[in-house]
């Protein structure tokens, strides 16, 4: 597999998993043998630009990729993360993006009652508001302007809704689309009229519409009846950062990037960025990372051990002593990651 560990608490978090994430594969029979780029912000300041040019083939190579995060205060936020995440979702084609969150026994949320929470966002990957479309106009006048085009096209619908439906379909059978339909009258209603012939071909899912102002609140309220969120490129990303704080925050939030039934690399990659408030400090949660690299273990064929991984970080996750200051406690990344390594050297293959 192919490691890019990028920039701020993503090297600290991908060195913290990829212990773990050989152990366990070791535990069910397999090796792992990472090949790690050095592309991100630092290669940036250094040659102009975040990843070769011909990154996204380079990354070909590879059955799947390990992705830690991408931004450092010193670049602007733009070029690192399109030069970088965003270039290679959309040159690989990455169309879904897939973000499970549950609850963790022993992790304390915002939540009263934090345990039940168990649900998925499948976000669309490659358009919507993330296209790329528009310009700037009018330089330095008082008439200045930015346009950013968002592009909804019936294939990457078809795309994203079939894999939630087909998710949906593994778990409780219920896919909530969110859309805005209601105010964005083009894009969201072909959204809606999409979703709506695929939901003809699932009459064993349930299938509902929700506006996402709507489930931004049914997320805070009642997120234990959520299965499956069908989400724009937009919508996705903002509902999962909420999400995550379900679960105990950033540092609990895995994700990958696929193209279902396609011929490309999957990328996997914690949901949060490059933290730069933390970074350095060794206090970073590698869960988050740790959860992804069990992702790709499925992705590659090795379901045991990414349950393996789940299992360790389960465990580990029990003792509020093991906790990372965001879940409220004063271990640091290697302390939680040698305890949740130790649970996986300890633990039979099933
Ligand atoms: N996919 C990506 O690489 C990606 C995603 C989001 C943001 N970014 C970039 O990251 C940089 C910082 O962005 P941001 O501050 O908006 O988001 P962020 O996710 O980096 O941080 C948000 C908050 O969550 C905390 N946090 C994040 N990861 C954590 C972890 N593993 N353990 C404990 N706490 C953690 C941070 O300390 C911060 O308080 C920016 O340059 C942004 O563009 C990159």
């Amino acid at each position: 597999m192919a490691v890019i560990p990028g920039d701020g608490v993503g090297p600290e978090v991908v060195s913290a998993s990829l212990p773990v994430l050989r152990a366990a594969a070791a535990r069910a029979g397999a090796r792992l043998d990472p090949v790690e780029f050095d592309w991100g912000g630092e290669r940036y300041l250094r040659t102009g630009r975040a990843m070769p040019a011909d990154g996204a083939e380079i990354l070909r190579g590879f059955p799947a990729v390990l992705f830690g995060a991408v931004g450092r205060p010193d670049v602007p936020d733009h070029e690192l993360v399109w030069g970088l995440i965003i270039g290679v979702r959309q040159a690989l084609d990455l169309a879904v993006n897939v973000r499970p969150v549950q609850s963790w026994a022993g992790v304390r949320t915002v939540l009263r009652e934090p345990d039940g929470v168990d649900l998925v966002i499948v976000r669309e990957n490659t358009e919507g508001e993330y296209v790329g479309v528009g310009g700037r106009a009018h330089a330095a006048t008082a008439h200045e302007l930015g346009i950013e085009v968002a592009v909804h096209s019936r294939t990457a619908i078809l795309r994203a809704a079939r894999y939630a439906f087909d998710l949906a379909r593994s778990r409780r059978g219920r896919v909530s689309l969110v859309t805005k339909s209601n105010a964005l009258r083009h894009g969201y209603t072909l959204w809606d009229a999409v979703v709506a012939e695929v939901a003809a071909a699932y009459p064993d899912v349930e299938c509902e519409q929700v506006l996402v102002d709507a489930m931004a609140v049914r997320l805070v309220q009642q997120p234990r009846d959520l299965d499956v969120l069908l989400c724009s490129n937009l919508f996705g990303d903002i509902l999962s950062d909420l999400a995550a704080v379900l679960a105990g925050g950033m540092g609990m939030a895995p994700s990958a990037n696929l193209l279902p039934d396609g011929d490309a690399p999957a990328l996997f990659e914690p949901v949060h960025g490059s933290a730069p408030d933390i970074a350095g400090r060794g206090v970073a949660n590698p869960v988050a990372c740790m959860l992804s690299g069990a992702m790709l273990l499925d992705h590659v064929g090795l379901p045991v051990a990414g349950r393996i991984v789940r299992d360790a970080v389960a465990t580990a996750l029990r003792d509020p002593a093991r906790h990372t200051p965001d879940l409220g406690g004063s271990a640091t990344t290697k302390e939680l990651a040698a305890e949740i390594l130790a649970v996986v050297e300890s633990s039979t293959a099933p």
